[in-house]
């Protein structure tokens, strides 16, 4: 984990409120994992303000990229910065990454809206291409897809009114991947709001696969102190036996593997 003061040099509206920003920040992007985000001191703000978490969306060539929205006064304070201005980042951070499979496992990639951010770092490093599915409400929220396909990988889309890939919940087109490929082994990696992650876990348990998910809960201080982003987990040692335990999702997490997560009612 460091502190940088790292340089922007690219900031650009996407679509939708979403903006793409990249900082040199040549140590922390060489240290960081897929799944791994990192806490943002965004300069336009009082003092007192907390750092805002953002995934990782790439770390490559000594830059770092994180996709975001513009959703409230931090990220709207974000919009402002530009290229040539130095930004205190602290990162990367979570103990909890998502592991690499092996290259005879096919990953399937699950993205909703700006969760396929982190998926992106993951697909460039994975042994093996897969299928990316990514849901999102309108055909604004389908965001850099065209990477994954430059990549080699399958995209599937899916939006909530249709308006482009097929109308509907990202989950009905895995069940119907997951129908069709009962002897493929496959693994499962998830970023998105949490109905969905909850929807791919229990798919994980149904289909007897594994999935990690990627926990996004609300983050004060990012390295484990304030608890302020427990999880409650059930997880089962070798011998059968369960045990609950509450774990931070900014220090053990952000990743998770299924069947572990307490999912509150
Ligand atoms: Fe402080 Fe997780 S954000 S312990």
């Amino acid at each position: 984990m460091q502190l940088d003061d790292a340089e922007i040099i690219f900031h650009e509206p996407l679509k939708g409120g979403y903006r793409l920003i990249k900082f040199k920040a040549p140590e922390m992007a060489a240290a960081s994992k897929p799944g791994q985000y990192v806490q943002v001191r965004i300069p336009n703000l009082e003092a007192t303000a907390l750092r805002r978490p953002f995934s990782i969306c790439g770390a490559e060539d000594g830059v770092l990229t994180i996709l975001y929205k513009q959703v409230g006064r931090g990220t709207f304070a974000m919009g402002d910065l530009q290229v040539g201005q130095k930004v205190n980042i602290l990162g990367p951070l979570g103990d909890g990454v998502f592991p690499l499979c092996d290259s005879a496992t096919t990953p399937l990639l699950i993205g909703g809206g700006f969760g396929v951010a982190p998926l992106l770092f993951l697909a460039k490093q994975l042994p093996q291409k897969g299928v990316l599915f990514v849901g999102g409400r309108t055909s604004e929220d389908i965001l850099i897809t065209e990477e994954f396909e430059k990549l080699g990988w399958e995209v599937q889309l899916c939006t909530n009114d249709g308006s482009v890939g097929t109308k509907g919940f990202v989950t009905a087109a895995l069940d119907a991947w997951l129908e069709a490929h009962p002897e493929t082994k496959a693994e499962m990696y998830a970023c998105g709001p949490e109905p969905m992650l909850k929807a791919i876990d229990e798919r994980a348990a149904r289909f007897g696969r594994v999935a990690w998910l990627s926990l996004d809960h609300r983050m004060a201080c990012g390295v484990g102190a304030c608890l302020g982003c427990i999880q409650k987990v059930r997880l089962t040692d070798a011998a059968g036996n369960v045990e609950e335990k509450t774990l931070r999702v900014c220090k053990d997490g952000p990743i998770f593997k299924s069947g572990t997560i307490v999912w509150e009612a």
